[in-house]
């Protein structure tokens, strides 16, 4: 495979936006072109080989089924004071307009070799391979790490040790010339000669 010169690269990287379900298409995405973003995952760096990147992919009839989960759980678990029929509405209706969605996941070291946050940024820069995978696409993507996943064990059918980090949300969309936003890089780094 031809190297990708550094131009595409900071291309794809200062490109890439989060982009939200109310703005998917409601297509669904290639096996392939999940598998290649997911292979691509998988080659993220990683502090002894932990590997601890774990991945549930829902699409078509399981993402009825993710929306079923999380909509029922936000209408019993949430006290009528903050209920809210527009989240709820959101809530389910979220993965139902996603092109695919993928609960990201880590399991922890059994031997606990490396603390936890290195293997939380290990999964971190799994997301973000994938992220780029989808945009060299034209998939937008979102991470969401909203409170109902991270807590869905059962539902995700976790392993001991294993931990939901939240939820990628992916789709085609018609680009609608999304702004990125941040601030100068100079003030937060501070060089050394
Ligand atoms: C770990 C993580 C969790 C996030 N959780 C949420 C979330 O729950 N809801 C949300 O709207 N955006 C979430 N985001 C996406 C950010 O809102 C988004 O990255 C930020 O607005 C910057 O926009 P950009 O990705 O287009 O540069 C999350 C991002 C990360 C890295």
């Amino acid at each position: 495979m031809e190297k990708a010169c550094p131009l595409q690269v900071s291309q794809l990287i200062l490109e890439r936006r989060s982009v939200f379900p109310p703005m998917y298409r409601e297509q669904a995405i290639p096996r392939a072109i999940l598998e290649e973003a997911l292979e691509n995952a998988n080659w993220a760096p990683t502090h002894r080989f932990t590997e601890p990147w774990r991945f549930k992919v829902f699409t078509g009839a399981a993402l009825q089924s993710l929306s079923d989960y999380m909509g029922d759980y936000y209408e019993q678990h949430t006290p009528p004071e903050k209920f809210s029929a527009v989240k709820l509405k959101k809530i389910r209706k979220n993965p139902l307009r996603a092109g695919a969605v993928i609960a990201i996941c880590m399991q922890r070291d059994p031997e606990a070799r490396v603390p936890e946050w290195e293997e939380i940024a290990a999964v971190a820069c799994a997301v973000q391979n994938i992220s780029l995978s989808l945009h060299a696409h034209d998939i937008g993507c979102y991470w969401s790490s909203h409170g109902i996943i991270i807590k869905a064990n059962a539902f995700l059918g976790l392993a001991e040790g294993e931990r939901c980090l939240g939820l990628l949300y992916m789709g085609y969309y018609d680009d609608p010339g999304l702004e990125g936003k941040r601030s100068p890089i100079g003030p937060k780094v501070e060089w050394r000669s």
